[in-house]
Protein backbone atom coordinates (compact mmCIF):
# COMPACT_ATOMS: atom_id res chain seq x y z
CA UNK A 1 0.00 0.00 0.00
CA UNK A 2 1.53 3.14 -1.27
CA UNK A 3 0.47 7.09 0.05
CA UNK A 4 0.47 9.16 -3.26
CA UNK A 5 -0.45 12.05 -1.13
CA UNK A 6 -1.92 13.28 1.94
CA UNK A 7 -5.30 11.47 2.82
CA UNK A 8 -4.89 9.22 -0.78
CA UNK A 9 -4.13 5.41 -0.53
CA UNK A 10 -3.40 3.78 -3.47
CA UNK A 11 -4.45 -0.30 -2.50
CA UNK A 12 -3.33 -1.76 -5.90
CA UNK A 13 0.20 -2.10 -7.53
CA UNK A 14 1.15 -1.25 -10.70
CA UNK A 15 3.35 -4.53 -11.60
CA UNK A 16 0.38 -6.54 -10.57
CA UNK A 17 -2.31 -4.32 -12.49
CA UNK A 18 -0.14 -5.25 -15.57
CA UNK A 19 -0.31 -8.61 -14.98
CA UNK A 20 -4.07 -9.10 -14.48
CA UNK A 21 -4.35 -6.77 -17.75
CA UNK A 22 -2.71 -9.41 -19.82
CA UNK A 23 -4.14 -12.33 -18.25
CA UNK A 24 -8.11 -10.78 -18.65
CA UNK A 25 -6.80 -10.02 -22.60
CA UNK A 26 -5.84 -13.25 -23.20
CA UNK A 27 -9.09 -14.84 -21.47
CA UNK A 28 -10.74 -12.31 -23.49
CA UNK A 29 -9.05 -13.12 -26.49
CA UNK A 30 -9.58 -16.93 -26.86
CA UNK A 31 -13.19 -16.67 -25.89
CA UNK A 32 -16.19 -16.38 -28.47
CA UNK A 33 -17.07 -13.77 -28.99
CA UNK A 34 -13.78 -12.00 -28.11
CA UNK A 35 -14.26 -9.68 -25.35
CA UNK A 36 -12.29 -7.58 -23.06
CA UNK A 37 -13.30 -6.14 -19.57
CA UNK A 38 -14.88 -2.52 -19.63
CA UNK A 39 -12.75 -1.57 -16.37
CA UNK A 40 -10.00 -1.46 -18.51
CA UNK A 41 -11.36 1.63 -20.45
CA UNK A 42 -10.35 3.96 -17.65
CA UNK A 43 -6.54 4.44 -17.92
CA UNK A 44 -5.39 8.34 -17.86
CA UNK A 45 -6.83 9.31 -21.17
CA UNK A 46 -9.74 6.99 -20.91
CA UNK A 47 -10.87 8.93 -17.62
CA UNK A 48 -9.79 12.29 -19.17
CA UNK A 49 -12.39 10.69 -22.50
CA UNK A 50 -14.79 9.85 -20.23
CA UNK A 51 -15.57 12.95 -18.84
CA UNK A 52 -15.73 14.33 -22.24
CA UNK A 53 -19.12 11.92 -22.83
CA UNK A 54 -20.47 13.25 -19.93
CA UNK A 55 -20.15 17.03 -21.33
CA UNK A 56 -22.01 15.86 -24.70
CA UNK A 57 -25.47 16.73 -24.94
CA UNK A 58 -26.34 13.71 -26.79
CA UNK A 59 -25.22 11.64 -23.32
CA UNK A 60 -28.11 12.39 -21.14
CA UNK A 61 -27.39 10.70 -18.36
CA UNK A 62 -24.91 12.87 -16.37
CA UNK A 63 -27.38 16.15 -16.85
CA UNK A 64 -30.17 14.15 -15.71
CA UNK A 65 -28.83 13.00 -12.78
CA UNK A 66 -27.05 15.85 -11.86
CA UNK A 67 -30.71 17.48 -11.77
CA UNK A 68 -31.70 14.35 -9.76
CA UNK A 69 -28.86 14.92 -7.23
CA UNK A 70 -29.70 18.77 -7.44
CA UNK A 71 -33.13 17.98 -6.15
CA UNK A 72 -32.24 15.80 -3.85
CA UNK A 73 -29.38 16.79 -1.88
CA UNK A 74 -31.91 18.63 1.13
CA UNK A 75 -33.92 14.93 1.27
CA UNK A 76 -30.94 13.07 1.40
CA UNK A 77 -29.60 13.71 4.71
CA UNK A 78 -32.95 14.29 6.57
CA UNK A 79 -34.00 10.58 5.46
CA UNK A 80 -30.64 9.17 6.98
CA UNK A 81 -30.42 11.17 10.28
CA UNK A 82 -27.36 11.73 12.31
CA UNK A 83 -24.62 14.22 13.12
CA UNK A 84 -20.97 12.52 11.25
CA UNK A 85 -21.49 10.22 8.34
CA UNK A 86 -19.61 8.46 6.13
CA UNK A 87 -19.82 8.79 2.45
CA UNK A 88 -18.06 6.17 0.41
CA UNK A 89 -18.13 6.32 -3.67
CA UNK A 90 -17.51 3.53 -5.75
CA UNK A 91 -16.24 4.58 -9.11
CA UNK A 92 -16.12 8.19 -8.30
CA UNK A 93 -14.37 9.18 -11.41
CA UNK A 94 -14.09 13.28 -11.42
CA UNK A 95 -16.79 13.69 -8.29
CA UNK A 96 -18.78 16.61 -9.66
CA UNK A 97 -21.47 14.94 -9.21
CA UNK A 98 -20.74 13.58 -5.59
CA UNK A 99 -19.54 17.28 -4.65
CA UNK A 100 -23.95 18.36 -4.83
CA UNK A 101 -24.62 15.61 -2.12
CA UNK A 102 -21.68 16.43 -0.05
CA UNK A 103 -22.84 19.50 -0.03
CA UNK A 104 -26.46 18.83 1.04
CA UNK A 105 -24.80 16.89 3.99
CA UNK A 106 -22.58 19.91 4.78
CA UNK A 107 -25.79 22.30 4.86
CA UNK A 108 -27.34 19.94 7.04
CA UNK A 109 -24.66 19.76 9.64
CA UNK A 110 -22.81 16.96 9.00
CA UNK A 111 -19.14 16.28 9.40
CA UNK A 112 -18.55 14.41 6.73
CA UNK A 113 -15.86 11.77 6.03
CA UNK A 114 -15.95 11.19 2.08
CA UNK A 115 -13.74 7.78 0.58
CA UNK A 116 -14.25 8.11 -3.24
CA UNK A 117 -12.71 4.77 -4.23
CA UNK A 118 -11.45 4.65 -7.74
CA UNK A 119 -9.22 2.55 -10.36
CA UNK A 120 -8.11 5.01 -11.79
CA UNK A 121 -5.05 7.45 -10.88
CA UNK A 122 -6.67 10.58 -13.04
CA UNK A 123 -10.06 9.52 -12.07
CA UNK A 124 -8.57 10.84 -8.30
CA UNK A 125 -6.61 13.45 -9.66
CA UNK A 126 -9.29 14.89 -11.57
CA UNK A 127 -11.61 14.50 -8.17
CA UNK A 128 -8.47 16.39 -5.96
CA UNK A 129 -9.38 19.20 -8.52
CA UNK A 130 -13.26 19.68 -7.66
CA UNK A 131 -13.29 18.61 -4.07
CA UNK A 132 -10.96 20.09 -1.61
CA UNK A 133 -11.05 19.21 2.04
CA UNK A 134 -12.96 21.83 4.19
CA UNK A 135 -14.56 22.37 7.60
CA UNK A 136 -16.32 19.47 8.57
CA UNK A 137 -15.02 18.25 5.30
CA UNK A 138 -12.57 15.21 5.18
CA UNK A 139 -11.27 12.96 1.96
CA UNK A 140 -9.47 9.62 1.86
CA UNK A 141 -9.34 9.05 -1.81
CA UNK A 142 -8.93 5.16 -2.10
CA UNK A 143 -6.82 4.09 -5.40
CA UNK A 144 -8.16 0.25 -5.99
CA UNK A 145 -11.17 -1.83 -7.25
CA UNK A 146 -14.41 -1.36 -5.81
CA UNK A 147 -14.15 -4.57 -2.81
CA UNK A 148 -10.31 -4.10 -2.15
CA UNK A 149 -11.35 -0.58 -1.52
CA UNK A 150 -14.49 -1.17 0.39
CA UNK A 151 -12.71 -3.37 2.58
CA UNK A 152 -9.91 -0.87 3.20
CA UNK A 153 -12.47 1.65 4.12
CA UNK A 154 -14.07 -0.31 6.11
CA UNK A 155 -11.04 -1.38 8.66
CA UNK A 156 -11.38 2.60 9.12
CA UNK A 157 -14.96 3.40 9.20
CA UNK A 158 -16.74 4.01 12.57
CA UNK A 159 -19.65 6.06 11.39
CA UNK A 160 -22.68 5.44 10.06
CA UNK A 161 -22.18 4.72 5.88
CA UNK A 162 -23.66 5.47 2.80
CA UNK A 163 -22.05 3.97 -0.13
CA UNK A 164 -22.99 5.51 -3.50
CA UNK A 165 -22.75 3.96 -6.64
CA UNK A 166 -23.39 6.55 -8.87
CA UNK A 167 -24.09 6.66 -12.99
CA UNK A 168 -24.94 3.68 -14.40
CA UNK A 169 -21.67 2.06 -13.09
CA UNK A 170 -24.06 -0.69 -11.79
CA UNK A 171 -25.47 -1.24 -15.29
CA UNK A 172 -22.07 -2.75 -16.60
CA UNK A 173 -22.48 -5.54 -14.87
CA UNK A 174 -25.31 -8.17 -16.01
CA UNK A 175 -28.08 -9.12 -13.80
CA UNK A 176 -26.51 -12.41 -11.67
CA UNK A 177 -23.19 -10.51 -11.23
CA UNK A 178 -25.21 -7.24 -10.10
CA UNK A 179 -26.83 -9.44 -7.50
CA UNK A 180 -23.74 -10.74 -6.42
CA UNK A 181 -21.47 -7.15 -6.34
CA UNK A 182 -25.08 -5.81 -4.14
CA UNK A 183 -24.56 -8.63 -1.90
CA UNK A 184 -20.68 -8.17 -1.47
CA UNK A 185 -21.60 -4.42 -0.60
CA UNK A 186 -24.37 -5.33 1.94
CA UNK A 187 -21.74 -7.49 3.40
CA UNK A 188 -19.35 -4.59 4.12
CA UNK A 189 -22.39 -2.61 5.67
CA UNK A 190 -24.25 -2.68 8.96
CA UNK A 191 -27.71 -2.14 9.49
CA UNK A 192 -29.17 0.95 9.11
CA UNK A 193 -26.69 1.60 6.65
CA UNK A 194 -27.41 3.17 3.18
CA UNK A 195 -27.02 2.10 -0.40
CA UNK A 196 -27.53 5.01 -2.95
CA UNK A 197 -27.17 3.66 -6.47
CA UNK A 198 -27.99 5.15 -9.95
CA UNK A 199 -30.06 3.24 -12.77
CA UNK A 200 -30.69 4.10 -15.84
CA UNK A 201 -33.91 3.63 -16.93
CA UNK A 202 -35.49 1.67 -20.21
CA UNK A 203 -36.16 4.24 -22.72
CA UNK A 204 -37.22 5.04 -26.27
CA UNK A 205 -34.38 3.25 -28.35
CA UNK A 206 -32.92 6.49 -30.55
CA UNK A 207 -32.09 8.08 -27.21
CA UNK A 208 -30.53 5.42 -26.15
CA UNK A 209 -28.31 4.51 -29.25
CA UNK A 210 -27.75 8.58 -29.70
CA UNK A 211 -26.22 8.29 -25.92
CA UNK A 212 -23.64 5.99 -27.23
CA UNK A 213 -22.80 7.08 -30.38
CA UNK A 214 -22.31 11.05 -29.79
CA UNK A 215 -21.76 13.44 -32.46
CA UNK A 216 -18.63 14.43 -31.49
CA UNK A 217 -17.12 10.89 -31.97
CA UNK A 218 -15.80 10.81 -28.36
CA UNK A 219 -17.44 7.45 -27.49
CA UNK A 220 -15.74 5.80 -30.38
CA UNK A 221 -12.53 7.49 -29.04
CA UNK A 222 -13.12 6.16 -25.62
CA UNK A 223 -13.40 2.47 -27.03
CA UNK A 224 -10.73 2.82 -29.39
CA UNK A 225 -8.78 3.94 -26.62
CA UNK A 226 -8.53 0.59 -25.35
CA UNK A 227 -6.28 -0.89 -28.76
CA UNK A 228 -3.90 2.30 -27.61
CA UNK A 229 -3.41 1.47 -23.56
CA UNK A 230 -3.11 -2.41 -25.03
CA UNK A 231 -0.41 -1.25 -27.27
CA UNK A 232 1.13 0.96 -24.96
CA UNK A 233 1.19 -1.13 -22.15
CA UNK A 234 1.36 -4.96 -23.40
CA UNK A 235 3.48 -4.10 -26.34
CA UNK A 236 0.14 -4.78 -29.21
CA UNK A 237 0.29 -3.73 -32.72
CA UNK A 238 -3.15 -2.52 -33.12
CA UNK A 239 -3.79 -0.26 -35.69
CA UNK A 240 -6.71 1.80 -34.21
CA UNK A 241 -8.25 2.71 -38.22
CA UNK A 242 -8.74 -1.30 -39.08
CA UNK A 243 -11.61 -0.92 -36.15
CA UNK A 244 -14.64 0.69 -36.39
CA UNK A 245 -16.79 1.57 -32.87
CA UNK A 246 -19.94 -0.41 -32.91
CA UNK A 247 -23.16 0.91 -29.91
CA UNK A 248 -26.27 -0.62 -30.30
CA UNK A 249 -29.44 -1.85 -27.98
CA UNK A 250 -30.03 -5.45 -27.79
CA UNK A 251 -33.98 -5.45 -26.32
CA UNK A 252 -34.03 -9.11 -25.49
CA UNK A 253 -31.38 -8.31 -22.77
CA UNK A 254 -32.23 -4.89 -22.34
CA UNK A 255 -28.57 -3.52 -22.66
CA UNK A 256 -26.82 -1.41 -24.55
CA UNK A 257 -23.68 -3.08 -25.85
CA UNK A 258 -20.38 -1.95 -26.83
CA UNK A 259 -18.52 -3.53 -29.65
CA UNK A 260 -15.27 -3.07 -31.50
CA UNK A 261 -15.29 -4.33 -35.24
CA UNK A 262 -12.66 -5.68 -36.88
CA UNK A 263 -12.62 -4.18 -40.67
CA UNK A 264 -10.43 -6.93 -42.15
CA UNK A 265 -9.32 -10.00 -41.91
CA UNK A 266 -5.88 -9.38 -39.68
CA UNK A 267 -3.45 -10.63 -37.13
CA UNK A 268 -2.34 -8.63 -34.15
CA UNK A 269 0.38 -9.44 -32.06
CA UNK A 270 0.91 -9.22 -28.51
CA UNK A 271 4.09 -9.22 -26.95
CA UNK A 272 3.46 -9.52 -23.08
CA UNK A 273 1.69 -12.64 -24.16
CA UNK A 274 4.44 -13.62 -26.85
CA UNK A 275 1.06 -14.34 -29.17
CA UNK A 276 -1.07 -13.69 -32.37
CA UNK A 277 -4.26 -13.50 -32.62
CA UNK A 278 -6.87 -13.40 -35.84
CA UNK A 279 -9.49 -11.27 -36.61
CA UNK A 280 -11.69 -12.12 -39.60
CA UNK A 281 -13.26 -9.41 -41.50
CA UNK A 282 -15.90 -7.68 -39.06
CA UNK A 283 -15.18 -10.06 -36.48
CA UNK A 284 -16.34 -8.36 -32.50
CA UNK A 285 -14.63 -7.73 -29.75
CA UNK A 286 -17.23 -7.07 -27.05
CA UNK A 287 -16.38 -4.65 -24.91
CA UNK A 288 -19.15 -3.19 -22.77
CA UNK A 289 -22.74 -3.81 -21.39
CA UNK A 290 -24.83 -1.04 -20.29
CA UNK A 291 -27.83 -2.34 -18.83
CA UNK A 292 -31.14 -0.67 -18.96
CA UNK A 293 -33.61 -0.95 -15.96
CA UNK A 294 -37.62 -0.69 -15.11
CA UNK A 295 -38.81 0.05 -11.99
CA UNK A 296 -39.50 -3.48 -11.47
CA UNK A 297 -36.07 -4.81 -11.87
CA UNK A 298 -35.37 -1.86 -9.68
CA UNK A 299 -37.24 -3.35 -6.59
CA UNK A 300 -36.45 -7.10 -7.33
CA UNK A 301 -32.26 -6.53 -7.26
CA UNK A 302 -32.91 -4.51 -4.01
CA UNK A 303 -34.96 -7.32 -2.32
CA UNK A 304 -32.82 -10.32 -3.10
CA UNK A 305 -30.10 -8.84 -1.92
CA UNK A 306 -30.61 -7.66 1.43
CA UNK A 307 -31.86 -3.94 0.97
CA UNK A 308 -35.10 -1.99 0.98
CA UNK A 309 -35.42 0.88 -0.72
CA UNK A 310 -36.22 4.19 1.23
CA UNK A 311 -37.11 6.49 -1.80
CA UNK A 312 -36.51 7.01 -5.09
CA UNK A 313 -36.01 9.89 -6.89
CA UNK A 314 -35.97 10.60 -10.16
CA UNK A 315 -37.03 13.23 -13.24
CA UNK A 316 -39.60 14.13 -15.04
CA UNK A 317 -39.33 12.31 -17.96
CA UNK A 318 -38.54 9.12 -16.19
CA UNK A 319 -35.24 8.58 -17.49
CA UNK A 320 -33.29 8.07 -14.54
CA UNK A 321 -33.52 6.99 -10.54
CA UNK A 322 -31.06 7.37 -8.14
CA UNK A 323 -32.79 4.79 -5.55
CA UNK A 324 -31.95 5.14 -1.43
CA UNK A 325 -31.86 1.51 -0.17
CA UNK A 326 -31.45 1.03 3.59
CA UNK A 327 -29.34 -2.21 4.47
CA UNK A 328 -31.57 -5.14 6.64
CA UNK A 329 -29.91 -7.90 8.92
CA UNK A 330 -31.44 -9.77 11.34
C1 LIG B 1 -18.63 5.44 -16.00
S1 LIG B 1 -17.46 6.19 -14.91
C2 LIG B 1 -18.57 6.95 -13.76
C3 LIG B 1 -17.93 8.01 -12.91
C4 LIG B 1 -18.91 8.70 -11.94
N1 LIG B 1 -19.41 7.77 -10.93
C5 LIG B 1 -20.08 9.29 -12.69
O1 LIG B 1 -21.20 8.83 -12.47
O2 LIG B 1 -19.86 10.21 -13.48
C6 LIG B 1 -16.87 4.80 -14.08
C7 LIG B 1 -15.78 5.06 -13.03
O3 LIG B 1 -15.59 3.86 -12.29
C8 LIG B 1 -14.21 3.52 -12.26
N2 LIG B 1 -14.13 2.05 -12.26
C9 LIG B 1 -14.47 1.19 -13.27
N3 LIG B 1 -14.30 -0.08 -12.88
C10 LIG B 1 -13.82 -0.04 -11.60
C11 LIG B 1 -13.47 -1.04 -10.65
N4 LIG B 1 -13.55 -2.33 -10.95
N5 LIG B 1 -13.04 -0.64 -9.42
C12 LIG B 1 -12.94 0.71 -9.11
N6 LIG B 1 -13.28 1.69 -9.98
C13 LIG B 1 -13.71 1.33 -11.20
C14 LIG B 1 -13.61 4.15 -13.49
O4 LIG B 1 -12.24 4.42 -13.35
C15 LIG B 1 -14.45 5.41 -13.65
O5 LIG B 1 -13.88 6.52 -13.00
Amino acid sequence: MKITKLNEVQISNKNKEKEQFAIDVLTGFTSSPKSLSSKYFYDDYGSQLFQAITQQEDYYLTNIELNILQNSKDALPELVQGEEIDIIELGAGDGHKTKILLQGFLDSGFRVNFYPIDISYEAMNLLNKNIQDSENLFIHGVVGEYIDGLRYVRSLSQNQQIVLFLGSNLGNFDMVSSQVFLRKVWKSMNAADYLFTGFDLKKDVSVLTKAYNDKQGYTRKFNLNLLTRMNNELGANFQLEDFQHFGVYNPRLGAMESYLLSLKEQTVYIKELERSFNFDAYEPIHLEYSFKFSHKDIAFLCEQTGYKIKHNFTDEKNYFVNSLWEVVKN
